[in-house]
């Protein structure tokens, strides 16, 4: 199975280092070998063995070509691939959450009518496989409510602040370097990039679109060291969480710094490790964790869908264009941690 990956960036390069490194286990699975025929990106990869290109149109007319890879980020070039890809007849394979949370509803119907799929496993959580298993627990069961620490950046953030005494400053230097972080940090530490997993999240419980827009949002931006402290002297700890409650009414969806009790499950997930707690009716609580950030923990979720679609054994995860309604956070019952400097 050829394929084309668009982009050469973390998760890029990532998905053809996975696709080598695992290739015979790969080819066994998917039952053929899956073999990078073009890469696009708009800079010059001089020693890689990749046939790179700047234009789309070689990628879009070459029979050849089964999947593009949309590893560029973002929702204004990728969606116009994403789009193009489709309409040319070829599966789309992307981690990207901003473009499935922003045009998911769009892209699934398009891709239903010209025959191919819109695969998205690595857009939430990283490498922890959970949009299979968590649709999968949707086939019998209702979720209920789902609390889920969902940005490796900001987890990873946190945890250095905590444990190690490193600045905000130094710790997010460190996520950029360690390619947690996205191109730009700011949908990472201020929750835009959590809020739009939980969207996602949601979508898949509902079969409708939730708007991360109407999703009151909030960032590590303000945590310092004394809320630490603080929790610490109460039985607490400080994670970012992206939480919601599924009522007969509607969503109530929060996503903010929440202090958690120390003891419970997402007290413990420490570093870039994400985890997503979730309540169904008749299953009762589950929890998923693994790495939620990195080259190739994510990279090798996109290769797992990939799989799927070589061995044409994926379910379709998608929803409609139909929107939830999101109670305004102002009606939610909770406690709130208020700190108060003196002047
Ligand atoms: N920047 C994202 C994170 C990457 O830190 O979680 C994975 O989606």
């Amino acid at each position: 199975m050829k394929i084309a990956i668009l982009g050469y960036g973390v998760v890029g390069s990532g998905v053809a280092e996975v696709l080598k490194v695992n290739s015979a286990s790969v080819a066994k699975k998917a039952g053929e070998s899956i073999d990078v025929k073009y890469v696009s990106d708009l800079r010059d990869f001089p020693d890689e063995p990749y046939s790179f290109v700047k234009n789309f149109d070689t990628i879009e007319s070459d029979p050849e070509v089964k999947v593009v890879v949309e590893a560029i980020g973002g929702e204004t070039i990728a969606y116009d691939f994403a789009k193009r890809a489709i309409l040319a007849g070829k599966h789309v394979v992307t981690p990207n959450k901003a473009l499935i949370a922003a045009h998911g509803a769009e892209l699934f119907a398009l891709a239903e009518k010209h025959g191919v799929h819109l695969l998205f496993e690595a857009s939430v959580g990283g490498g922890i496989p959970l949009i299979r298993p968590y649709c999968g627990a949707l086939l019998t069961d209702e979720i209920q409510e789902i609390a889920g620490i969902l940005n490796g950046t900001s987890n990873y953030i946190l945890t250095q602040m905590h444990e190690n005494g490193t600045s905000y400053a130094d710790a997010l230097k460190s996520a950029q370097k360690l390619g947690y972080a996205e191109a730009d940090p700011t949908a990472d530490v201020g929750g835009f990039d959590a809020c739009r997993k939980l969207a996602i999240l949601l979508s898949l419980a509902t079969g409708k679109t939730v708007d991360y827009t109407n999703i009151e949002t909030e960032g590590i931006e303000n945590i310092s060291a004394e809320d630490f402290a603080f929790a610490a002297e109460n039985g607490y700890t400080l994670k970012h969480l992206a939480t919601a409650k599924l009522t007969a009414d509607g969503v109530q969806a929060i996503v903010a710094p929440f202090l958690v009790k120390i003891g419970h499950p997402l007290s413990t997930v420490r570093d870039v490790y994400n985890a997503l707690w979730a309540k169904a009716k008749t299953t009762g609580n589950v929890m998923f964790y693994g790495s939620g950030a990195g080259k190739l923990p994510t990279a090798s979720a996109v290769v797992s869908n990939l799989v799927d679609i070589a061995q044409n054994a994926h379910a379709p995860h998608t929803w409609t264009a139909e929107s939830v309604r999101i109670l305004p956070a102002s009606g939610y019952e909770m406690k709130k941690m208020l700190r108060v400097y003196e002047g």
